[in-house]
């Protein structure tokens, strides 16, 4: 096993990718420390995964709450930050501000909960924040927050490599990713995009990024990058 001893954080961890994190870690024989803001919903996730889990319910875009449950937490070996709280899709024109700061509290929050781990994270541990393609390739109309705040995040990755070294800083990139949440229709149009498009001619899973992240978390000549993990969208 892998991943056998180390502990793992993963901010996001209720749902989707970060699920899919959690439930690789625990089968590679990590201890995974799933971390989200709704108790109810960690429960339900934390009874999916088979091994060694622990919940911790937080809002990750407050510093100091993070802080406080790291603190009691101790050292550990990787953060994983999937968690984001939903980027508004509109026209660049009519973009608010409210929307603005909604969207880039995904930004914030792998910021502080990078920010909170730092002094917990051992010397050979790494970070591993999500973006997603947008963010080095607006898809289309409409992603005039959705690129800039996966972009941002991309950017922060590799800073983050340099100020934080010999911690490993990496950067995924997921395509389009089916977590479940799709409606039959979304699912039947991206499946027919994806035949039509993508070198990969299939929508992602949990699964398949999941195994990315472990490839991060285990190799230990691996920082500052961003993972492209999305069947050859960049390509498309
Ligand atoms: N799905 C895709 O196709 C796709 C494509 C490209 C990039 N991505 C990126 O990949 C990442 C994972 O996506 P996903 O679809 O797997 O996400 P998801 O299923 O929507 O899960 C988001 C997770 O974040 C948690 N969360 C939200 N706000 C939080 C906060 N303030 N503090 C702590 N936890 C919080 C949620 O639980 P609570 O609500 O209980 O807090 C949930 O566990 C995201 O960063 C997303 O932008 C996704």
């Amino acid at each position: 096993m892998r991943l056998e001893d180390q502990r793992i954080v993963v901010v996001g961890a209720s749902s989707g990718m970060g699920l899919g994190v959690c439930k690789t870690a625990a089968a590679e024989g990590a201890e995974v420390i799933m971390v989200s803001r709704s108790e109810d919903k960690l429960k339900t996730a934390q009874e999916s995964v088979d091994g060694q889990t622990r919940i911790l319910p937080v809002d990750a875009s407050d510093v100091d709450a993070l802080r406080k449950v790291f603190n009691g937490l101790g050292q550990f070996d990787h953060l994983v930050v999937t968690a984001d709280a939903g980027t508004v899709t509109v026209p660049f024109v009519d973009v608010t501000r409210q929307q603005a700061e909604h969207s880039f509290l995904k930004f914030w929050i792998a910021f502080h909960s990078a920010q909170a781990a730092a002094d917990h994270l051992r010397e050979d541990g790494s970070i591993t924040l999500f973006a997603g393609v947008a963010g080095l390739r607006p898809m289309r109309n409409g992603a005039a927050l959705m690129s800039p705040v996966n972009g941002a995040v991309i950017s922060l990755g590799k800073t983050l490599a340099r100020e934080l070294a010999p911690i490993r800083v990496n950067v995924v990139a997921p395509g389009s990713v089916d977590t479940g949440r799709w409606d039959a229709a979304t699912v039947k149009g991206v499946a027919n995009w994806a035949q039509e498009s993508l070198p990969v001619p299939r929508a992602g899973t949990p699964a398949d990024i999941a195994d990315s992240v472990l490839f991060l978390l285990t190799n230990p000549y691996t920082t500052g990058i961003v993972l492209f993990v999305d069947g050859g969208l960049m390509l498309s």
